[in-house]
């Protein structure tokens, strides 16, 4: 049984079939009938995709086990995977865990029951780049051929690391841009200038600078200058050019601040997608490992009438 821990793994049929399974959710309210226990263990703060998660569970009809590392036996020592095995001890079903270190699942592999990963160090946020792809789809309707540019802190971004993954075998063109310190050479994707970027994607994919990763001071007028998208430049975007961007947002760093809800900025659309992408990865989580089954996923009464998943393109 797999955890849903990387996109790497991932082929594009089965990316795609997430999707699909998220305009599913967007239509629909299932409830899950039985009671099961999801605990969402967050080491390293988070607004969006704990929330997210906890939406999405509650809509799902799942109970939450309430955790708070800072309040909890975290602070008398006891380690990540203890913490994981008392979970799963007391009976929970699935767990979702962000944590600050790059590889924190590697001691997790044989625990018993699902583990998602919402966010791994500087390394992977895969709910994070389902939600970017759902939100380009929804968009474009495709991936094959798009230019989407990722810019900014590449290289402490877990972000920027998931979206080139999947996005690549989505079959876009993916691009960083950047200062160059920011940019990760361990990366095997073009890097192209700022400007060209901007002339030419059809997704503008924005990264925070993540302060709280650098050991250097930073000039945050001189980045937003050469770096940050202005209104100036915003100008230049092609018509139908978007704005993506994970959030939490620097506004005036990396972006100027009147342009976070512009007419093609989709940032607050990618957090509200955020929450059926996460219905959708915990039920498949949940099916694939046998938790439920689909006759326990009932319709509530508010399910907006009978909206079958799309049919699953197939990508070569
Ligand atoms: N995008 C994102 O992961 O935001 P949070 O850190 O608030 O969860």
């Amino acid at each position: 049984m797999k955890h849903f821990l990387t996109v790497e793994d991932m082929s594009a049929n089965e990316i795609i079939s997430l999707l699909d399974m998220t305009a599913y959710f967007r239509q629909n309210e299932p409830k899950i009938s039985e009671q099961l226990f999801i605990a969402n263990l967050f080491f390293e703060p988070s607004t969006r995709t704990k929330m997210s998660f906890t939406v999405a569970e509650k809509k799902l009809g799942l109970e939450i086990l309430d955790f708070h590392a800072e309040t909890s036996s975290v602070k008398k020592g006891e380690s990540l995977y203890d913490t994981v095995k008392t979970f799963e001890a007391i009976g929970a079903n699935a767990l979702v865990i962000r944590h600050e270190d790059d590889y924190w699942a590697e001691e997790l592999a044989n625990v018993s029951i699902p583990i998602i990963n919402a966010g791994a160090g500087k390394a992977a946020h895969p709910t994070q780049s389902l939600l970017d792809a759902y939100t380009i789809y929804e968009e474009f309707g495709y991936f094959e051929g798009l230019n989407i540019v990722i810019a900014g802190d590449i290289k402490h971004s877990r972000v920027a690391h998931s979206n080139i993954e999947m996005l690549t075998t989505l079959g876009a063109n993916v691009f960083v841009t950047g200062a160059p310190e920011f940019i990760d050479e361990t990366i095997n994707v073009p890097y192209i200038s700022f400007e060209q970027a901007i002339k030419h994607c059809d997704v503008l994919m924005l990264l925070r600078i993540q302060h709280e990763r650098h050991n250097e001071s930073f000039d945050i007028s001189a980045y937003h200058k050469q770096y940050g998208l202005t209104i100036q430049r915003e100008k230049s975007m092609k018509q139908n050019a978007i704005i993506l961007h994970p959030a939490p947002i620097n506004r005036g760093v990396e972006i100027d601040s009147s342009l976070v809800e512009c007419g093609r900025s989709r940032i607050f659309k990618q957090m509200e997608n955020g929450v059926f992408v996460r219905m959708a990865v915990l039920v498949n989580q949940l099916l694939q490992w046998g938790i439920i089954n689909d006759y326990k996923i009932k319709k509530c009464a508010n399910t907006k009438g009978e909206q079958p998943i799309r049919k699953v393109r197939t990508v070569n």
